[in-house]
């Protein structure tokens, strides 16, 4: 559904790594609007401008002009950042802080999308002025991003999302939904939680931001948080699926070491909420929507 924000904007767009989760999303967002967009990749694909973070270079966009950025291109893989700490800050920092100050030269405003990750999970509900304090690589790179956009001026709005969920459920959640589905155990983690937000909202937030001509940062997650093994339960009565073959588990550290888990997950979204407004979820709304998109069960098994 259109919302004011796009039926007011007039200008063109830029989506830099359209063919990613969020980049996607915008892409969708935008069809039939009317928003001229201009896409990049990395990949050779037609209908996209070509650029690589590796290695980046604004000269496919020569000539064209764009109003907002959607700079959404990461290696966003937590455990690639944390093995490969140069290869992917090249990518996360040095050349997307080359893209947002190439941009901003060009006249170009941009949304940069940040995480949650860039804090450690110790206190409930930061909101956009808590001090950060990363307990991964990939946070610390989101930290250094943010803080040169901060200190030189640029004209950049910091999205930081938490769990973000495309519009059909995948890995974990399929996975429990086959093995539910076949009669099978499922083990999720009684020990961690998520604050799921729809891609579908991350993106409207973002084209908020990015219409609107706003800088600073802002926060969008659920309004609170769900387990996962309370997710899986959630799952199994939503498909009319087995609920005693949910068996949750305390994850180990060797499985998912405390660098990547926070005892809290949920980021305070008022300032989207209040100033755009932008609705802000209950997690079990979040992931009813997501399972919804299961469809029947009864008809599953019948097939
Ligand atoms: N998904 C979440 O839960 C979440 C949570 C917090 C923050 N974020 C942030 O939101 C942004 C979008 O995330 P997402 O979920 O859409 O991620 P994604 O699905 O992994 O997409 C990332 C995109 O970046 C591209 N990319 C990777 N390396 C590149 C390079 N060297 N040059 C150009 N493009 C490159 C990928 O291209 P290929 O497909 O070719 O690899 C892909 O299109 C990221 O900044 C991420 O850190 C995401």
């Amino acid at each position: 559904m259109e919302s004011d924000f796009q039926r007011d904007f007039r200008g063109t767009c830029l989506i830099v790594g359209a063919d990613g989760l969020v980049g996607s999303a915008l892409r969708s967002l935008f069809a039939d609007s009317g928003i001229a967009v201009t896409l990049t990749s990395r990949r050779p694909c037609a209908g996209t401008v070509h650029l690589d973070l590796r290695d980046p270079n604004l000269g496919g966009l020569a000539g064209a002009h764009h109003d907002v950025a959607f700079v959404c291109a990461a290696v966003t893989d937590m455990r690639t950042c944390q093995e490969d700490p140069d290869g992917s800050r090249l990518v996360n920092v040095t050349n997307t802080l080359g893209v947002l100050r190439g941009l901003a030269k060009r006249g170009t405003r941009s949304v940069f999308l940040s995480s949650s990750q860039v804090f450690d999970g110790e206190t409930a509900e930061p909101d956009e002025d808590a001090p950060t304090c990363p307990k991964n690589e990939y946070g610390a790179q989101k930290v250094a991003v943010e803080r040169a956009i901060r200190e030189e001026g640029l004209p950049v709005a910091v999205l930081r999302v938490t769990k973000v969920m495309a519009d059909r459920p995948v890995g974990v959640f399929q996975g429990w939904f086959e093995a539910l589905l076949q009669g099978k155990p499922v083990h999720p983690a009684t020990n961690m939680a998520l604050s799921p937000v729809m891609v579908s909202d991350v993106a409207e937030a973002a084209a908020r931001l990015g219409f609107a001509r706003r800088v600073g940062i802002w926060h969008l997650g659920s309004r609170d948080a769900i387990g996962y093994d309370e997710a899986a339960r959630l799952m199994a009565e939503l498909q009319d699926l087995p609920e005693a073959l949910v068996q949750g588990q305390a994850l180990t550290e060797e499985q998912v070491p405390a660098i990547y888990r926070h005892r809290h997950v949920t980021l305070s979204c008022r300032k989207l909420g209040r100033e755009l407004a932008m609705p802000v979820r209950q997690a079990r709304d979040v992931l009813h929507q997501l399972f919804s998109a299961f469809g029947r069960p009864v008809a599953a098994r019948l097939t």
